[in-house]
């Protein structure tokens, strides 16, 4: 029998390595080893009351004694969490999408999708190259090392989501780069990761300091706080009519990560700005508003050229407004939407519906209100 390699288990035949004789290279040099009068002088104990958020000294190898343990807590809490797309049954889906929506609600549907997988590869990216490598403390690290394999998580989801309802996958995921109002927040999030992405910005620096916390802001706040926040509003809406329930109950879990990574990331940004003693710029920060409620205005038209049944363009941007001014005030920022009202009132719902999933029957058998993260 013919064994194929399995990436799985170490069973695999290896290429026998080149003999010394067969390699034109100089065999290296063994390295010395050093003996017990030369070994390194022990190291002081790490103190937890050493460690920064950013530009710490300390020794990031070792997690404990913990300087932020609520950072954690949030990494147990994420692991209490975890399904993947291929557990949810898509069937009902395939004939809701290709028989029972009208074009306005595919058209809506299919945007809402090339929207949140081109950004959750984003998010990705922001987080793992962009923000984890300048934290200082371990704790924050490996609370962020499983955010970004839960954003790789979410991006199999839509994948898994084009691939159960057979769409076509090229123009499914050019939308971001064809389509302006799709293109516009997707730009927008780049710009912003791109002034903080190297690896040697230099935090010690106080204007990059600001950039960089205006950036993780702009991510935690805006990008995962309002717009995947709100984002899977519009197919919860079908939902909430019986349609798309599977691809809605997907998108339910991918937010309930949303809402640990928001809160998190504000958390860190309120840590950072006490620690480093920084005061953001109040016009940056308006500015920062402005421009994410242009985009999604944008958006938001484009997606809902004609209301569907229960949800149209307005609702989904007061909403919006309406989340915006919450995630304001958890960072301790002014209201950037002063009289904004809760436009979709069961979004909240949704958020803290906490769900309990029976592995062995593979589908959700509990539903239980009230989850627990408190918000204000
Ligand atoms: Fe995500
Ligand atoms: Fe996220």
């Amino acid at each position: 029998m013919n064994a194929t390699p399995n990436a799985l288990f170490d069973d695999w035949n290896d290429a026998p390595a080149p003999s010394a004789s067969a390699s034109s290279h100089a065999v290296p040099a063994a390295p010395q080893v050093a003996n017990a009068h030369t070994a390194p002088a022990p190291l002081a104990p790490v103190k937890a009351a050493d460690k920064r958020i950013v530009n710490g000294q300390g020794d990031i190898n070792q997690l404990a004694p913990f300087k932020y343990p609520w950072a954690w807590e949030f990494f147990l809490t994420a692991n209490r969490n975890h399904w993947t797309p291929t557990e949810i049954n898509m069937a009902q889906d395939v004939q809701d999408y290709h028989h029972k929506l009208t074009p306005a609600e595919r058209h809506l549907f299919e945007n809402v999708l090339a929207y949140l997988t081109t950004s959750d590869i984003l998010a990705m990216r922001n987080i793992g190259l962009a923000v984890m490598e300048k934290m200082t403390a371990p704790e924050l690290q490996i609370y962020q090392a499983r955010q970004v394999f839960e954003e790789a998580l979410h991006t199999w989801t839509y994948q898994h989501c084009i691939e159960t309802l057979n769409l076509d996958q090229e123009d499914i995921y050019n939308r971001y780069r064809v389509v302006p109002a799709i293109h516009g927040k997707i730009a927008l999030a780049n710009r912003r990761l791109e002034k903080v992405l190297r690896s040697d910005l230099d935090l010690t620096d106080r204007e990059t300091l600001h950039e960089f916390a205006l950036s993780y802001l702009f991510f935690a706040g805006i990008f995962e706080g309002c717009w995947f926040y709100n984002g899977f509003s519009p197919i919860f809406a079908l939902q909430r009519r019986g349609l798309m329930k599977g691809t809605a109950e997907q998108f339910q879990y991918i937010m309930r990560d949303e809402v640990l990574h928001c809160a998190f990331g504000i958390r860190v940004i309120r840590e950072l700005l006490q620690e480093e003693k920084l005061q953001l710029d109040p016009t940056a920060v308006a500015d920062l508003w402005q421009e994410a409620d242009v985009a999604e205005s944008a958006y938001a038209h484009y997606i809902l050229q004609e209301p569907i049944l229960g949800y149209s363009a307005e609702l989904h941007l007061g909403q919006f407004r309406f989340v915006a001014n919450r995630r304001a005030r958890q960072l301790g920022l002014e209201e950037p939407f002063p009289g904004a009202t809760a436009t979709l009132p069961w979004l909240d719902e949704q958020a803290n519906l906490r769900k309990e999933k029976n592995f062995f029957e593979t589908r959700v058998t509990e539903y239980q209100t009230g989850g627990s993260l408190v918000w204000e």
